[in-house]
């Protein structure tokens, strides 16, 4: 498959520079003319490929070393960009995608039409896109970025992790082959037609910017003084105060998602944990008995994972198909965060946890909230905090929804203006007919 990837000197567009080559695709990434874009398309172009370093004792063994580019390309010509790709992958930030897609069109991506892949998307991003590039233009939003990586120095790269399922939703008008193409290229992936999913299940939204804001002297101080802060244990875990002010964050995410129809798990009037027990128990027994078979395990995760990706969950239940915490009944998002082993290493407060999440998470999610009459404030506070510490704002994307009527935003948010001829992904056999998987989900 021949791979678009913009913003190829990221630290994202640098972990699917290796992977693409490693699947035998050729790769065209482009970087900005940037001081950093130059210095990585010169330092890659030197060397002829990129270093890909993986921790010591990795789940699969993988060993670092060096990934030649093969017949791939790395430069700064967006239609060289949009000429060799089936497929194209943004790596940048969200908050800069306006932009960029605005660049694309200038280019002529319109007459392509190839997917574009948002990795991730946040919440509402596509409505803004479609304006640029036309109602349905086939745009996958991807919930999480598949990697927790980083770029140690230019032309080299360090995938901490790989995330094993993410979910990602199909947004415009989409055909067989481009549903096919994206398939193959992302198995790990839950594929759905429903923007919320990855919209309100932007759980970035909810960790990220109240905990740095509402701990923004102890961060700064910090930073000042040159000390550790563990964004989760010290600014979560060990603060009550900030960890019920995130669960409120959360509760008002969840009303979105009820208001809006789709099925929630952790919503406090009706948590529906018995219904999430026997969810969950029956991914872990099937975990258990495919135990020693790494890709049995992962297809089996693929399909238990189509179930509850097409609903929201609270913080909790995300932690608990994530990361293993297993949800306990009426646990607080303090105590769950407490015990989350991820979370106990340490965790660095980083900068787009406002400067991207803001402008993303925040403000759209108010601004939804408020159209479906509900109680904001949670979100509110923590946006008049952004307005004390950050006067200007950042002016990139700042997604308030303004110009769009509520009738518009629902029927995007529940996948009304999207349409995609495909079939749901089934790999392990456990679940083989779709229909089933509805009726999963209608539970
Ligand atoms: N890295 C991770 O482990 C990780 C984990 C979870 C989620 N994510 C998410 O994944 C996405 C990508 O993250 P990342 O870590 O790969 O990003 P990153 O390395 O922090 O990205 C910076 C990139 O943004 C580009 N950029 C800076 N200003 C720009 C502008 N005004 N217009 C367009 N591009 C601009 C930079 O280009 P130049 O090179 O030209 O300066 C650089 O390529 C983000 O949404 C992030 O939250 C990442």
């Amino acid at each position: 498959m021949n791979i678009g990837i913009h913003s190829v000197s990221s630290q994202s567009g640098g972990a699917y520079l290796v992977d693409m080559i490693k699947q035998g695709h050729v790769v065209y990434g482009y970087a900005r003319t940037s001081h950093h874009g130059v210095e990585f398309v010169d330092t890659v172009n030197q060397q002829g490929g990129i270093y890909l370093i993986r921790p010591d004792h990795n789940r699969n063994d993988e060993a670092s070393k060096f990934v030649p580019l093969g017949d791939g390309k790395i430069g700064h010509d967006l239609r060289s960009l949009i000429d060799h790709s089936d497929i194209l992958i943004i790596a940048h930030p969200s908050h800069y995608f306006v932009k960029t897609i605005q660049e694309l069109k200038e280019a002529g991506i319109t007459e392509k039409r190839i997917p574009i892949v948002l990795s991730p998307s946040r919440t509402f991003a596509v409505p803004y896109l479609w304006e640029i590039l036309g109602a349905g233009y086939p745009f996958v939003s991807f919930a999480t970025c598949p990697y927790s990586c980083k770029t140690p120095h230019s032309g080299t790269v360090f995938i901490k992790r790989r995330k094993r399922n993410w979910v990602a939703s199909l947004e415009g008008h989409f055909n067989h082959e481009h549903v096919d193409l994206l398939e193959s290229l992302f198995p790990q992936a839950i594929f759905n037609n429903i923007p919320a999913t990855t919209s309100i299940g932007n759980i970035g939204a909810v960790l990220h910017p109240a905990p740095y804001l509402l701990n923004y002297e102890a961060i700064k101080q910090a930073e000042f003084y040159e000390k550790v802060y563990n964004f989760y244990m010290d600014g979560i875990a060990d603060n009550p105060e900030v960890a019920n002010a995130l669960e409120d964050v959360d509760q008002v995410r969840l009303k979105i998602a009820d208001a809006l129809g789709l099925q929630v798990f952790g919503l406090r009037e009706d948590p529906r944990d018995n219904v999430w027990k026997v969810l969950i128990d029956k991914l872990r027994r099937e975990e258990a008995r495919h135990a020693d078979d790494v890709e049995d395990l992962r297809h089996i995760r693929h399909d238990h994972l189509i179930v509850i990706s097409h609903a929201i969950t609270s913080v909790q239940h995300w932690l608990d198909y994530t990361y293993g915490v297993r949800k306990i009944k009426g646990e607080s998002l303090q105590k769950a965060i407490g015990r989350t082993p991820t979370y106990q290493k340490n965790s660095i407060p980083q900068s787009r946890y406002v400067e991207e999440d803001i402008p993303t998470g925040i403000v759209p999610l108010l601004a939804i909230a408020e159209r479906l009459d509900i109680d904001g404030a949670p979100l509110q506070r923590v946006l008049d905090l952004y307005h004390t510490h950050y006067k200007n704002g950042t002016g990139h994307d700042w997604r308030d929804l303004a110009h769009f009527s509520t009738d518009f935003i629902v029927d995007y948010l529940t996948g009304k203006l999207s349409v995609i001829n495909r079939r749901v992904p089934v790999q392990s056999g456990l679940i083989s007919d779709p229909e089933v998987v509805y009726r999963v989900v209608n539970l």
